[in-house]
């Protein structure tokens, strides 16, 4: 029923409070970890772990298999909240599923989300590893009535209307391409525009030079939903995707996606990308 598909504030206060009282530990800083990027959370110092399915009111994890928990911790002196799992609309969560972490985290003080996906390149200078800076993202679910935002307002989080023209963070991305260039990896950093698509398939030919034409750059299964609902409650936003495989655009291609090479490329840039999170983080003003 449309009803279970909304989470009252009460719910989410109910959430954020369990937490407040199982850590002292006041995060200002979340991160969202990707595809096969989880590795980041065990980079954390005095670490606190949440498995999902102990939070009160959180989404349940029983499809989702692999890792599913909350980590808290410190990243270079920063208090940080990591997310090693996400929830996909693919895996059968509801849009208010998939994004219920996020209010939890503005509930707990959270001012800051990094974001990181596994993605699809349809630039055609883009190579498989690199790591792209997301300036703007085309969040086509929510064109066509799949909006985390649909249904009555909580005002007490956000706006009715929302402004979405800003929703990565210009002084962020600055920061961000600062300390690619100061960790000598610029040659693989791109900057450009991410799609969200619902998945579990990948694109057909013609879906990704559909996607390439309407000026994306990345295609992924996820973030666009949980940055609607950061920007939503005042969050500033940074994301990260890494080009795991190009997307086939020629009819005649022998290339096939499929998830054995996403999760190869996953590890062999994985590093690269923890560090220049870690290092971003560790420049985030902690106000
Ligand atoms: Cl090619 N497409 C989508 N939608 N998501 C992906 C991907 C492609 N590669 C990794 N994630």
């Amino acid at each position: 029923s449309p009803a279970s598909n909304r989470c009252s504030y009460e719910d989410y206060e109910a959430t954020a409070d369990w937490l407040r009282s199982k850590t002292a530990q006041r995060p200002k800083v979340a991160i969202i970890c990707g595809s096969g990027l989880g590795g980041l959370a065990e980079l954390l110092h005095n670490k606190v772990v949440f498995p999902y399915k102990d939070i009160p009111l959180f989404p349940q994890t029983t499809v989702m298999g692999h890792q599913g928990q909350l980590v808290f911790g410190t990243l270079e002196g920063q208090q940080c909240v990591c997310m090693q799992g996400r929830f996909h609309t693919y895996e059968g969560y509801d849009l208010k599923q998939v994004t219920y972490p996020v209010r939890v985290f503005s509930l707990l003080g959270v001012k800051t989300l990094i974001l990181t996906n596994a993605s699809g390149g349809l630039n055609s200078s883009y190579k498989v590893g690199d790591i792209m800076l997301i300036k703007d993202q085309i969040n086509l679910p929510g064109l066509v009535g799949n909006n985390p935002l649909c249904g009555p307002n909580e005002d007490r989080f956000g706006e009715r209307f929302l402004c979405m023209s800003d929703a990565y963070d210009p002084d962020l991305i600055a920061l961000a391409q600062q300390t690619a260039e100061e960790q000598g990896i610029e040659e693989f950093m791109q900057k450009g525009v991410y799609c969200m698509v619902s998945g579990p398939t990948y694109e057909s030919v013609t879906e990704g030079r559909a996607l390439r034409t309407l000026g994306a750059d990345t295609v992924g299964m996820s973030t666009a939903l949980e940055v609607v609902v950061a920007r939503h409650c005042g969050l500033r936003v940074l994301g990260f995707s890494l080009i795991t495989n190009m997307v086939v655009t020629e009819y005649d291609s022998k290339q096939r996606a499929n998830h054995a090479e996403v999760l190869e490329t996953t590890r062999m840039r994985t590093q690269v990308l923890e560090g220049l999170v870690t290092k971003i983080v560790a420049k985030i003003r902690r106000e």
